[in-house]
């Protein structure tokens, strides 16, 4: 594996199951395949569970990791070609990456996105600038439109703890102060249309995501009829992707966030959040607490996700 942005580089999900299941039983059988290999993994934007299960998962490899915050401690990167260069950005992303890339074998980054301008945000540059000139492997930890090491991780959790051939999966907006990306639940989305499961978006009018991302899931606006019957609640917030309301907060429907009435509507569904999770914004403190939460395993599995992407990029080295 060259790149992993996305759910089409990691192949058939039936294999990248059998391989996350592979390493989740038996996690240092390779700790000989990242011998002098080095991660460099590069964080635009703030971490807790991708810093720490990538790094995990490269040292159950036997990987040297070097992790670099652009935002702290190194120069500010100008993104942008053709930029007179006179503000407080001292270097080129474009000298910047083949120098990185000269210092390791793989690469992974996290470049959320700015939410001022869609097209760019959309056309992925930051990420595809690392893949065009790093000359080494690169893999998303969450860049303007995808988080697929979380989506993979989910797919593996919601495996874990199905217990029908094909539950109901249901994605549910929630309200949050901050505008976000739809990056996670993009991804989320993408992930699901490629499983068979009954799969289900839920949100306020205005907060549709892409096409391109929705695809075959059935939009349900009405929140409480979404929840019924389902098997797992997936939450999360995201900002508008509307043209004339990109990146824009539409509302904060309080209305929206999990709660335990809700859950009651359910076919006693497992809760799911990518997390941080905002507590009494996007769920109860009641769902989060209670048997049916299953965010602290899906988080673990984060290890599990990266651990698979990151070898099948050492073997093709
Ligand atoms: N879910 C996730 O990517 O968490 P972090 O932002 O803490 O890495």
């Amino acid at each position: 594996m060259k790149k992993f942005t996305c759910v089409n580089d990691i192949g058939p999900l039936d294999r990248a199951l059998e391989l996350a299941k592979e390493v989740k039983t038996n996690p240092f059988a390779d700790s000989a395949l990242g011998k002098d290999k080095t991660l460099l993994m590069i964080f635009f934007n703030s971490s807790l569970r991708t810093r720490l299960s990538t790094q995990k998962a490269a040292m159950n490899l036997g990987m040297n990791v070097i992790v670099l915050d652009i935002n702290q401690g190194a120069w500010k990167l100008e993104t942008e070609r053709g930029v007179i260069m006179d503000g407080d950005k001292p270097e080129h992303i474009l000298e910047a990456i083949p120098v990185m890339g000269s210092y390791c074998d793989i690469i992974g980054v996290r470049a959320f996105a700015g939410l001022q301008n869609k097209t760019e945000d959309y056309n992925e540059i930051v990420i595809n600038q690392f893949i065009e000139y790093s000359g080494r492997p690169v893999f998303s930890m969450e860049a303007a439109t995808r988080h697929p090491l979380q989506s993979f991780a989910d797919l593996i959790t919601i495996e874990e703890y199905k217990t029908k051939k094909r539950p109901k999966v249901v994605l549910t907006w929630a309200p949050h102060p901050k505008a976000l990306p739809q990056a996670v639940a993009n991804s989320f989305a993408e992930w699901m249309n490629r499983s068979d499961y009954e799969f289900v978006i839920t949100h306020p009018q205005g907060y549709e995501l892409s096409a391109d991302f929705v695809g075959n899931a059935k939009v349900e606006y009405d929140n409480l009829k979404a929840f019924e019957g389902a098997d797992f609640i997936y939450a999360k917030n995201w900002s508008s992707f509307i043209d004339a309301t990109y990146g824009q907060i539409l509302n904060i429907d309080r209305s929206w966030m999990v709660d335990s009435a809700k859950m009651q509507l359910t076919n006693n569904a497992k809760f799911m959040h990518c997390l941080p999770v905002r507590r009494n914004m996007i769920v109860s403190d009641d769902v989060i607490e209670g048997a049916g939460s299953i965010v602290v395993p899906q988080a673990a599995n984060r290890v599990v996700s990266a651990q698979v992407v990151i070898r099948e990029m050492l073997k093709a080295l």
